[in-house]
């Protein structure tokens, strides 16, 4: 196994179509080491598929996905993903993380030594022997953290990790985010909870119809967006502006130009 970095990621002219539609639209991007990025916008705008292409779950339709310093497996062994509802095998809390580790070709003695770790800094150790699916949901996503982290991701995608948990259980996932991120994994995650980006973010990318409106340090971003959607995002305002829609401003037909 490698210890290079595969960082930075770059995004080149990025576009992703489905039945002839742009859902990604000319992006370009560049993700260095070191930062925690948070990427929002409203419901629709692109942000999981900007994670799925990142991931390499998705091709794009053209343009280019380049991790600067690997390819191919060594790629994907560097990095992780997170998902806002955790899928957990039938099987023991502990044993989730072992199989990953397993699966990773690690060996049991040093398997045992992560498993414990992982599980006390996500404060899981004693569901160790609990079935996983019978913890709550704040629970397993602490322990898909775990699972993830006992891996030593290079970059960790996270796709609304927290959106169905309570703010106490928000709480500790942010709490293990900023953990990991310290430990040295570099952290791209979407969040509709703007107290959440505030919190978390080094840089802000903001979406809207699969283009990248914005991409600030995250002072900049939320004290003085640039962009006069971001600024209607982040003073909490829907984004309903639609060429048909009956409150249409009229002028915006070209910067929303398909
Ligand atoms: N695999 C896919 N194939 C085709 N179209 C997709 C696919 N995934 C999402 N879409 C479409 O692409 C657009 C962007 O979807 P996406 O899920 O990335 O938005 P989002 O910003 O994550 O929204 P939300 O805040 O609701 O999660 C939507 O119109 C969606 O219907
Ligand atoms: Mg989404």
């Amino acid at each position: 196994m490698t210890s290079e970095s595969i960082l930075p990621l770059q995004l080149e002219e990025v576009n992703f179509e489905y039945r002839h539609k742009r859902l990604i639209k000319d992006f370009s991007c560049s993700f260095e080491q070191g930062l925690r990025t948070i990427v929002i916008g409203p419901n629709g705008a692109g942000k999981s598929l900007l994670l799925r292409l990142c991931h390499g779950l998705l091709q794009p339709t053209s343009g280019q996905v380049l991790w600067q310093g690997g390819t191919g497996a060594d790629v994907a062994r560097h990095q992780g993903m997170v998902f806002q509802r955790p899928v957990m095998l039938r099987r023991s809390a502990r044993s989730n993380v072992d199989y990953a580790l397993s699966v990773r070709g690690v060996p049991r003695q040093t398997r045992n030594t992560i498993i414990d770790e992982v599980l006390q800094r996500t404060g899981l150790s004693r569901f160790a022997g609990a079935p996983a699916r019978q913890l709550s949901f704040g629970e397993q996503q602490r322990l898909a953290l775990a699972r993830v982290w006992a891996l030593q991701p290079q970059i960790l995608f996270l796709d609304e990790p927290t959106a169905s948990l309570d703010p106490p259980a928000t709480y500790l996932v942010e709490e293990i985010l900023k953990a990991i991120h310290d430990a040295g994994t570099r952290i791209v995650m979407t969040t509709h909870d703007l107290g959440q980006a505030r919190r978390l973010a080094d840089d802000v990318m903001f979406l809207h119809r699969g283009r990248l409106l914005e991409h600030a340090p995250a002072a900049q971003f939320f004290e003085e967006p640039q962009n006069d959607l971001a600024q209607a995002f982040v003073r909490g305002e829907l984004l309903w502006w639609h060429r048909k829609h009956p409150l249409h401003k009229p002028g915006q037909e070209e910067e929303f130009a398909e």
